[in-house]
This record gives C-alpha cells, structure tokens and sequence, in this order.
C-alpha cells in the first residue's frame, strides 16, 4: 500500500552559538547552520558564509514551510468475475485491505448481497465481446481475473482461455501493473473429460507470462471451499462446481480408474485463494509465475 508523504522544509537554526536567543525564537547566524530534519534531528552542514548575506546580521526564519508531496495514486483492483463464488470473496478481501474495487461481468452486479457490495463500481461487460467494457481498464493499477467455466469443450476454452487472454491483452495496453489469473490444478488423467477447460486455462496461462513476466501471479487450485451465494441463498458446498466436482459428475466410470496424485490434492478455503490473490495483485514483492494448492495455503498463512 502506498504511504502519505509529507515534508517539511529543512529549518535553519543556530544552535552552537550559546550568546543567541533560545531556538523558540527561530533567529540564525550562520556561523554554523543546522539542518532539522522532518524527524526532529539537528546536523550541521558546517557552511560559514551564505553568499550575499552580511554574516554578522542575523537571517529571521519567520515560519517553516509545509510542503505536502501528494500520495501516488491509490491501488485500483479490477476484479473480473467479482460477483461469482471466488471473484465475491476477492472483493471483499480488497476492501477490507482498503483497495478501490470494481468488477466486470456479463450479469454486472446481478444478485450480490451485503453492505460490502455498495462500496465496489459495478460494470457489466461481456470479455467475449471488447466493445462492451472498453472503458473499464481506465486507471486500473491491478486485474485479478475470476473467469471461468463449464460447459461445452468450445466453450470452456471460450471462457476459460479466450475471454481471460482478452482481458490480459487489454491490460497490458492499458499499462497495468500486475494480474492475477484464477486457474486450476493439473488433474492429468482426467484432464481429456474438460479439455476445453483445461486448454482454456493453459493458453490463459502462457499469455499471462508472456504479457506479464514480472507482475503476473497463476494460482492453481484443486478444490476450493466456502459458502457460494446463490441469489439470496448461500450454499455452504464451494466444492460444487470445482473441475473435480465436474469430471466426478460427468464421467461415473473414472470412479474406477485408480486416480492417484492430483486427486489427493487438498482443499483450500475460498479466504484462503481471495486473500493470496489480493497479495498477488498488490505486492510488488510476491513472485511473479504459478502458485499450487501448497503454495496458495503457505502465502494466506503470512500476515
Ligand atoms: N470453484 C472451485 O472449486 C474452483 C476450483 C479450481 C479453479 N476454479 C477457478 O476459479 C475461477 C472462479 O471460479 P468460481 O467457482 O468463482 O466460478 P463462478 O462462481 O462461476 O464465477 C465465474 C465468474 O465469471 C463471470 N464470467 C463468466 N463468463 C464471463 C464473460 N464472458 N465475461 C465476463 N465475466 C464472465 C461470471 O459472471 P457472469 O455470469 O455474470 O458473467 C462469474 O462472476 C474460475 O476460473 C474457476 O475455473 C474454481
């Protein structure tokens, strides 16, 4: 987070000549010049004579000077799919981190609830479809991207892969600083039941360290869980719509198929993935590439 800076113009006090007034009557001689510094500390930057200034008269300080250098622009989060079950939790992570927070998403606000919903800018925008959100990116300083879906393999590349390259495209243009891409965790034999999906999400992935190298942040997990809003409803089962909620759905007989590895991925909390994704679009320090479910949870246990 950026911090305030407010200066004050150095003071020029005498302070080794003892036959002059106290320094509650700011006079100088410039016998010796003194420097008091914004922290309140006296040194002496040992100059003897001042050019064109009679040294035996004394120079009255009538009152120091206050000089506010402004704040740089505070951090503006674009949260792209910020009223879904992940993008809601980002947003709320952001500005309780008191971020400036706008999302983008076809349905815009669409059934959000809660106080924390009036404080985020909501647009409604189609990233299949640029000319609809043109303008969101203007002085953006951070994306996380939430985007994502099931359906056809067509169409799970369409919004996993080529809606989010969009986005990533658009903002680098934009020049913003950092991205930070929701994806999924390798789930290898059982990739070929989603393989839009996960095809979407590796093109995804490739252009965001092309466009990216520095400042973009990939979190893979497996499951996630929490409590999903479903118009007034909240759903305790974040699982349901996890890739592994999808491929167990769909495909009863990989039931039997010994899958080993990826499955005994663990779960992670939706807090857990929100509060990693804001560091990730914020801190200049977090490392730029692919964070796995470890990683996600070892990073939202660091203050
Ligand atoms: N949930 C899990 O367990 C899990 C696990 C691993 C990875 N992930 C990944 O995490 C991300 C978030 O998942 P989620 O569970 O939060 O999904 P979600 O609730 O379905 O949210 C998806 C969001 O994307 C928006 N969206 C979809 N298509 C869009 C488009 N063309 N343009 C703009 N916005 C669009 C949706 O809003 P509109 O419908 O209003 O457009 C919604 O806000 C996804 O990429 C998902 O693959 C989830």
């Amino acid at each position: 987070m950026a911090i305030p800076l407010v200066g004050t113009v150095v003071n020029l006090i005498d302070t080794a000549d003892k036959s002059t007034p106290p320094l509650s009557s700011p006079t100088l001689t410039p016998s010796s010049i003194a420097c008091l510094s914004t922290k309140g500390r006296l040194f002496s930057t040992g100059s003897d004579h001042i050019p064109g200034k009679n040294i035996e008269e004394p120079v009255k300080v009538e009152e120091a000077e206050t000089v506010n250098v402004l704040p740089p622009p505070s951090e503006k989060l674009l949260v792209l799919g910020g009223n879904g079950f992940v993008g809601s939790h980002v947003c709320r992570e952001a500005l309780e981190h008191g971020l400036s927070v706008s999302s983008l998403s076809r349905s815009g606000r669409s059934s959000v609830h809660g106080a924390w919903a009036d404080q985020v800018i909501w647009h409604q925008g189609n990233l299949l479809v640029p000319e609809t959100w043109k303008d969101v990116l203007n002085g953006v300083t951070s994306v996380i991207s939430c985007v994502g879906g099931f359906g056809s393999n067509s169409y799970m590349y369409k919004i996993n892969g080529t809606a989010n390259i969009n986005a990533i495209r658009a903002a680098a243009e934009q020049g913003v600083k950092r991205f930070v891409y929701i994806s999924a965790a390798d789930f290898s034999i059982a990739n070929f039941i989603l393989q839009g999906y996960y095809e979407g999400k590796k093109a995804a992935e490739v252009e965001l360290m092309s466009k990216f190298p520095y400042g973009g942040v990939i979190l893979r997990p497996g499951f996630i869980y929490g409590t999903r809003q479903v118009g007034s409803v909240k759903l305790p089962l974040g699982v349901i719509g996890s890739p592994m909620a999808m491929i167990l759905q769909h495909a009863k007989p990989l039931n039997r198929v010994p899958l080993i590895g990826p499955l005994f991925l663990p779960p992670v909390n939706v807090t857990s993935v929100a509060k990693v994704a804001v560091r990730g679009s914020t801190d200049p320090a977090f490392p730029p590439g692919a964070v796995d479910v470890y990683g996600i949870m070892r990073f939202a246990q660091q203050n």
